[in-house]
């Protein structure tokens, strides 16, 4: 490296025999400016960014600031979106069809992957990691972040949809956990009565990606289905698909479950578990370390889903990921950030700290993980087995579809019937056109 002096003395020295020397000493300082002092304050890191749902975006700070500290040269900027896993979809989607995304890294639900692909806005991201670096990741976490043979997302996180319980409301009443919907209604109304329950069940309402989530568990419980992603087979009108939404209605209707239920999503169904005496929550792993800091610390389990009598449980298939935008000016730098957070280590510190589940199988039996979540290795077997939304590219019109109806029937504008033969025929018509 050549010092500042001397290349002040060579400049000069070219300088000298040519102009002036008063000259040569402006022409040298100007030089030295240009190229070496100028730069040296110009010279900022390269910024990458990313937009997540708010709760989201607090607990990536240990991260950022990790990567941040490894990484001086990137800047990793997290922008805070809604909590609503679909209205942090339509800011991705406005941004992409407005033109160049701001955003480098796309943290993508699970469900996002067909259609930012065949959309052409992410990065196939095949050639940057091997067969045997996926091999180590869940299957079906893998398989949600490809389309049509390209592979378009990191896995970070997964997602299973789950049965929290309260033990010792059951053991005051000398219930066993449930296997059936009817023994949870039954158990419900039951505890109800005994005024050892304030509420039977809660679970997401509301009109929005998550109802779509929790419905499929309870078509799967009941033999029933939503699309076939092969054949584009519609089964939301048969009789099954309709029971399950007449099971749905049903808590409400008998007062297992609050009425406000049709306006929750997750994180009010967590907190009314967490401070009144609720018997039983559907909802995600991320629950289970916040609710053991809460009132309720001990209190609970988990299982997977009920279902009908010989039918299967269903856990929806959920989970998060790293994109590329096409458009990102820095791709080898939002690489960069993508391969850190995906990495094991950060994957387990990740976890211990927030309770999700990790992506990477073998985090599943970490001695460390295990230590402090020992239902882990229970919860592998739920992820394994876990029921599909449909990996289609019309994914995002088709849970549009059945929300609103969904919506519709479980408020009572509509019923079961009707609202579900709307549906079906409204999901037909979108794959005809
Ligand atoms: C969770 C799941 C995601 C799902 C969302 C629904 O975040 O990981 O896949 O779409 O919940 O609210």
């Amino acid at each position: 490296m050549i010092k500042i002096s001397q290349f002040f003395q060579s400049i000069q020295n070219f300088l000298k025999p040519k102009i002036p020397r008063f000259l040569a000493l402006i022409l040298s300082t100007l030089a030295i400016l240009h190229f070496i002092i100028l730069p040296a304050f110009t010279q900022q890191p390269v910024t990458v960014r990313v937009l997540m749902q708010a709760l989201e975006a607090n607990q990536w700070q240990p991260l950022e600031e990790k990567f941040e500290e490894e990484n001086p040269d990137i800047n990793l900027e997290i922008i805070e979106g809604p909590n609503d896993t679909n209205l942090v979809e339509d800011l991705y989607t406005s941004a992409f069809l407005l033109g160049d995304s701001p955003y480098d890294l796309v943290y993508m639900d699970i469900v996002w992957v067909p259609k930012f692909a065949a959309a052409g806005w992410l990065e196939d991201l095949s050639d940057r990691v091997s067969p045997a670096e996926l091999d180590k990741f869940l299957e079906g976490d893998v398989n949600g972040s490809m389309y049509e043979g390209g592979l378009y997302r990191m896995p970070f996180r997964s997602d299973g949809g789950m049965l929290y319980y309260r033990t010792d409301l059951l053991e005051a009443g000398g219930y066993d956990p449930p296997e059936t919907f009817s023994e949870l209604m039954q158990i419900s109304q039951e505890l109800k009565e005994q005024d050892i329950a304030d509420w039977g069940y809660v679970w997401q309402g509301k009109q929005y990606e998550g109802l779509a989530a929790m419905f499929v568990e309870i078509l799967k419980g009941h033999g029933a289905f939503w699309v076939n992603p092969d054949t584009l087979e519609v089964g939301l009108d048969s009789p099954e698909a309709i029971d399950a939404v007449k099971f749905l209605k049903s808590t409400i209707n008998e007062g297992i479950s609050p009425p406000g239920v049709t306006t929750y999503a997750e994180e009010e169904t967590r907190r009314i578990f967490q401070n009144d005496d609720v018997v039983f929550l559907r909802n995600w792993p991320y629950v289970f370390a916040l609710a053991q800091e809460s009132e309720i610390s001990g209190q609970f389990a988990i299982k997977p889903m009920v279902h009908e009598p010989g039918e299967p449980s269903g856990a929806c298939q959920g989970g998060w990921g790293l994109g590329i935008s096409k458009s990102s000016q820095h791709p080898d730098e939002a690489w960069r950030v993508a391969k850190f957070i995906s990495s094991r280590e950060t994957q387990k510190q990740y976890i211990l700290k927030t309770g999700y589940v990790p992506s990477r199988k073998s985090l599943f039996n970490d001695p460390e993980v295990v230590e402090k979540y020992s239902h882990y290795p229970q919860l592998l077997e739920v992820v394994e087995n876990a029921a599909l939304r449909p990996p289609i590219a019309q994914y995002a019109q088709a849970s549009d579809i059945l929300q609103r109806y969904l919506s519709a029937a479980l408020t009572g504008t509509m019923t079961p019937e009707e609202a579900m033969n709307t549906a079906a025929q409204e999901t037909r018509n979108l794959f005809a056109s």
